[in-house]
């Protein structure tokens, strides 16, 4: 909690100091995920062990969870995860791709051996990997190397492939971009995953910062604290959150201030129907 003290005396820092992040249903499950999840930070991509150790253990002392993570990226944080003894309390999204089986087991096995887990969390590819990855994945699945599988992508040219993998029933957990300026998931995939019960995770919070630089200069308005937001992140943190079929949304930052600026996007009120539309149109008109 130290790493609280260097903010300023905020709402949510008052929040946080007392609460774990909220958590949601995993549809058809008895199980849940906090609302924010951490992105494949610069931290894990730089093999920086650490500044991952600083930004996990802080994550998870805030009743943080998901982290997404691909590559090397998951040996990097399922080493400091097992290093932290907090394996079990993560929830660990990483990505398989090609057709390499044994090498693929081969690295599951690894991050069971680092994190001390009996299985993965879950096991994703990209819609173009299409066939023969959720053949190998159900397998998984049905050998308990991972509890769920699912697909993950950040754009709408993705979109047809994503929903008919929701039509067929093969994922259980679909990863894709929403925010604030980029909302075109909300016509027809999220309302597709929140009716066949697909858990969603989002990614592109910030358009890779891209959001950043769009509001640099602008003040949030005074509105803003009418669903307790108190920075420019947690305004697109919040509009996501407030969409009944998100589960999770992926935030990437390597510095522990941002994060806790993002998990405190977590707590408090969420803006209404009409707020949201109130957001969109403010963004669009900066
Ligand atoms: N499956 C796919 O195809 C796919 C595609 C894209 C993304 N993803 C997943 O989604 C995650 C997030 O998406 P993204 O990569 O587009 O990143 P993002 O979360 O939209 O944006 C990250 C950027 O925002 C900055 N940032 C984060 N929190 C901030 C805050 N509170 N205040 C100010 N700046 C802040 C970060 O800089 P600092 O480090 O300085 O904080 C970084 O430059 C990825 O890490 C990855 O796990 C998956």
């Amino acid at each position: 909690m130290a790493s609280l003290f260097t903010l300023p005396v905020t709402w949510s820092a008052a929040l946080l100091a007392q609460q774990k992040l909220p958590r949601r249903p995993i549809p058809g499950t008895d199980d849940s995920l906090p609302v924010i999840g951490l992105g494949n930070s610069n931290a894990f991509r730089q093999g920086d062990v650490p500044g991952s150790t600083a930004l996990i253990k802080l994550f998870h002392e805030q009743g943080g969870a998901y982290v997404d993570c691909s590559g090397d990226s998951r040996f990097v944080v399922a080493n400091v995860a097992g290093s932290l003894g907090i394996g079990n309390d993560l929830f660990l999204g990483t990505y398989f791709t090609g057709d390499d089986e044994s090498q693929m087991t081969e690295n599951i096995q690894r991050l069971l051996e680092a994190t001390g887990k009996d299985q993965l969390d879950l096991v994703h590819s990209y819609p173009e990997f299409a066939e023969p990855n959720w053949d190998m994945f159900r397998k998984w699945r049905e050998e308990g190397l991972t509890r769920y599988i699912g697909v993950a992508r950040h754009h709408e040219k993705f979109y047809g492939t994503m929903m008919d993998m929701m039509e067929t029933g093969t994922v259980d957990f679909l990863q894709v971009n929403y925010s604030p300026l980029e909302t075109a998931a909300d016509q027809q995939v999220l309302p597709m995953a929140l009716d066949k019960g697909v858990a969603v995770t989002i990614n592109r919070p910030f358009i890779n910062g891209e959001f950043f630089k769009r509001v640099r200069g602008h003040d949030l308005p005074e509105w803003a604290a009418e669903f307790d937001c108190e920075s420019w992140a947690q305004f697109s943190l919040k509009f996501i959150l407030s969409h009944p079929a998100v589960t999770c949304v992926l935030t990437e930052t390597a510095n522990p201030k941002h994060a806790i600026d993002n998990i405190g996007a977590g707590f408090g009120r969420l803006p209404d129907e009409k707020t949201r539309q109130r957001i969109v149109q403010y963004l669009n008109n900066l």
